[in-house]
């Protein structure tokens, strides 16, 4: 095995680490006893360097603009299959075959009610609420409904039962956490349904009608689903593990990735480009606003534009930008003028020198808040589609993660810059 060496300036010594290959990407040092052998902690706040686990799950090559679910390009998994299939492979390794296939959504559909009881939840809320708010208190609540009393989560069959609650049950959360803000009643599932229309049946059936989505709307929620299902260690899959890695209850860990999913450099941001681009108004501000985004002492960004990992197109951002056109073209032309100015504002912001030297592209958010805006659904709304969409994500990880032989409580350490010990002062010798 290849060894990396490091030396201490202050003693003059050595220190030997091992370098260890995946299968694609770049290597890594195995720095586990760093600590042990040198004394020192390794120093990466918001962990642009650090390899926090070993996965078989997810392959981002950020420099090409590749990502890889087991193995399969986005781009033909968007194309070719459908989102159950793709939560298949993320948590099984390998897509279905024909009964697989069928026997996994016969399962997913078996368990998309919800306990009458947790209806009654929603009602605590302010109906004002952001949706995001339901939905973290929501899902966290199901952890009361599958406590570890009952349920041996390290088993095999404990992970299935959060696995298939999980991704069954959140379409029905999210659509319930709308229906409440809307005041309408709670539409249940309709087991005959696709996932992906059962869930729009959901947020757009009333008791006066059901709703009949195109198959148009119904294809692009669905690529919609498969292009936010995983992302390797993003924010919130690397929440979801942290709270995981103590051995919390699954229902709980989720919940805390919806909360992190929530933030604006994440999964808020597809809610934030639809309010910059009717801040902008029309192309004719568009410079004005580039402007404010390269302005250091302006807190303005270009929503739906840069990413930590990719330095070249999110190829999520290219499936995505297909899908809008086609979607408008057929269902919502009214929407069309919002597009024109996403393009306008890509294509200017594209050939502009400060995004080109920060390597700053259009990500997977910059088009999802155009199709979920034509699809039918207020701003409030997106983040939590998001959030059903990467529930897989975070259950293939967690899974992956408990079933891992040597899996330890994440428990990082600090560079501590606050005050050296000192002598406690009697409250009347205080100045
Ligand atoms: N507009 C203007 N400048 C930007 C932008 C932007 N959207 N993004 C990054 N920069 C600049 C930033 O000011 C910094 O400049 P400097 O080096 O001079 O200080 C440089 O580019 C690097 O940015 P950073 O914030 O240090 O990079 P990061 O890897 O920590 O952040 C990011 C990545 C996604 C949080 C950031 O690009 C951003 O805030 N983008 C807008 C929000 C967004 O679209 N988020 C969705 C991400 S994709 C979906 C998801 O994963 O949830």
């Amino acid at each position: 095995m290849k060894k990396i060496k490091i030396l201490n300036p202050d003693n003059n010594k050595t220190y030997n680490f091992n370098i260890i290959k995946g299968s694609c990407g770049p290597d890594v040092v195995d720095l586990t006893s760093f600590y042990e052998k040198t004394g020192m902690f390794v120093y990466d706040p918001g962990f642009t360097s650090t390899a926090s686990c070993s996965s078989e799950i997810t392959y981002i090559d950020g420099e090409k603009g590749i990502l890889l679910h087991r193995g399969y390009e986005i781009e033909e998994l968007a194309e070719n299959s459908d989102y159950p299939e793709v939560c298949y492979l993320l948590l099984n390794g390998d897509l279905p075959n024909k009964n697989e296939k069928d026997k996994f959504i016969q399962t997913l559909t078996n368990h998309t009610m919800l306990h009458e009881q947790i209806l009654r939840f929603y009602s605590g809320f302010r109906r004002d609420s952001h949706p995001m708010a339901v939905v973290v208190g929501i899902v966290g609540a199901l952890s009361s409904f599958y406590p570890e009393k009952i349920y041996d989560f390290s088993s095999n069959e404990g992970k299935w039962v959060a696995v298939t609650r999980l991704l069954a049950k959140l379409p029905t959360m999210a659509a319930m956490a709308y229906k409440y803000s809307l005041g309408q009643p709670f539409i249940y599932p309709k087991n005959e349904l696709s996932y992906s229309e059962n869930f729009l049946h959901m947020l757009f059936s009333t008791p006066c009608g059901d709703y009949s989505p195109s198959k148009a709307k119904i294809d692009a929620l669905d690529k919609l689903l498969i292009l936010h299902a995983d992302h390797e260690q993003n924010a919130s899959t690397s929440t979801v593990k942290i709270a995981g890695s103590s051995g919390a209850n699954p229902f709980a860990c989720v919940a805390a990735g919806v909360a992190s999913l929530w933030g604006p450099a994440h999964g808020g941001a597809n809610e934030s480009v639809i309010q910059m681009l009717r801040l902008i108004g029309n192309e004719n501000n568009i410079n004005k606003y580039i402007k404010k985004a390269k302005d250091k002492k302006d807190s303005f960004r270009l929503m739906g534009f840069g990413h930590r990992v990719y330095k070249n197109y999110d190829p999520r951002a290219n499936v995505l930008r297909k899908y809008c056109h086609r979607l408008l073209n057929e269902i919502d032309n009214n929407n069309i003028p919002l597009l024109k100015l996403a393009n306008k504002l890509e294509e200017i912001a594209l050939s502009d020198d400060y995004f080109i030297k920060k390597k700053l592209y259009p990500n997977v958010d910059f088009y999802s808040g155009i199709i979920l805006k034509a699809l039918g659904l207020p701003e409030s709304m997106f983040t939590v589609i998001f959030a059903v969409a990467r529930t897989v994500g975070w259950i293939s990880q967690w899974k992956e993660m408990i079933g891992m032989e040597k899996s330890k409580i994440s428990r990082p350490r600090q560079l501590y810059t606050g005050k050296a010990k000192r002598d406690f002062i009697d409250i009347n010798d205080r100045k």
